[in-house]
């Protein structure tokens, strides 16, 4: 496995790749590796192809956190993740630094100052919650894109919105790149992995699994009910579910259209559920569709 830090490294090689006829899997993440992500280099690998080249990148993007959010504390282990890459046979572990991320901050001429932004599906849920998240996430991956110029690039289906921007943003820009959506991965009691359960404490971590029995409580009344559900009484018994458990703060629940995130007052088959939910300080995300 190599291991790169610069972008002109890494443009450099793929660009050796193109000219060779390989096909490029891309998958980005911000590090702190967990099965979760290595389902995503195997997605990776077979869009590839054997004899294509899977990337994975590790950078956690300041742009994509608000001011009160955890950018320093972001749980990092550089070391582990280098191992869990090569285990897995990733042949590029691409690492830019902030400098090489960002390189106009410092110099002359001012900071970063160009920005991308998807402005229909980046509006709700974790966009309402998070202002200038997703104008961060966009951002990055655009530069993250045009440097390891993937034919592909898988992402997990846990962060939905995320994926479904991204798509929009790779249809809306022309980037030459196919859009791939990985299953969440999920531990025994259903929390979806994510490097962010780390921060839950050993009495916190079991009320976690709250958002996935939220989610198998709605799932189970949209099936049983012969007619489509009001969705906001529905999402007031999950919200009284979650608010069960002690550590639990809802900041959203919400039912909406799965292809184009806008809101629905009923809740049947093929609506799509997110949800947002603090367990103590951690803020956990979670959908699924009905
Ligand atoms: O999902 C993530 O880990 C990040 O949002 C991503 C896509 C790597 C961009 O920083």
């Amino acid at each position: 496995m190599r291991q790169v830090t610069t972008v002109s490294g890494m443009q450099r090689l793929a660009r050796r790749w193109k000219a060779e006829g390989q096909g490029i899997g891309f998958v980005p993440t911000m590090g702190y590796l967990h099965a979760g992500h290595l389902s995503l280099v195997k997605k990776a690998r077979q869009c590839a192809g054997d004899d294509g080249k899977v990337v994975v990148s590790i950078y956690v993007n300041p742009l994509q956190f608000g001011p009160q959010e955890d950018w320093s504390r972001y749980p990092r282990d550089l070391a582990r993740d280098q191992k869990l890459c090569l285990e897995a046979g990733v042949d590029v572990l691409f690492i830019p630094t902030d400098e090489e991320m960002y390189p106009a901050a410092g110099v002359p001429g001012g900071a970063h100052s160009t920005y991308v932004i998807e402005d229909t599906l980046s509006r709700r849920l974790e966009g309402a919650s998070r202002p200038a998240h997703f104008r961060g996430v966009t951002t990055v991956v655009a530069k993250l894109f045009n440097q390891v110029l993937p034919d592909y690039a898988v992402f997990g289906a846990k962060d939905y919105q995320q994926a479904a921007i991204v798509q929009r943003m790779a249809r809306d820009l022309n980037f030459p790149v196919k859009i791939v959506a990985a299953p969440t991965l999920r531990e025994a009691d259903g929390l979806a992995l994510s490097s962010r359960n780390k921060y839950l404490s050993e009495e916190e971590r079991p009320q976690a699994a709250i958002l996935w029995q939220a989610i198998q409580q709605a799932k189970k009344a949209v099936q049983a009910a012969p007619e489509p559900l009001a969705a906001d009484a529905l999402k007031q018994q999950l919200v009284q579910l979650i608010q069960s458990q002690p550590a639990a703060r809802v900041d959203y629940v919400d039912f909406f259209n799965p292809a184009t995130l806008e809101p629905v007052a009923q809740a049947q088959h093929g609506t799509h559920l997110a949800l947002a939910v603090y367990v103590g300080k951690t803020r956990l995300i979670d959908n699924a569709g009905m």
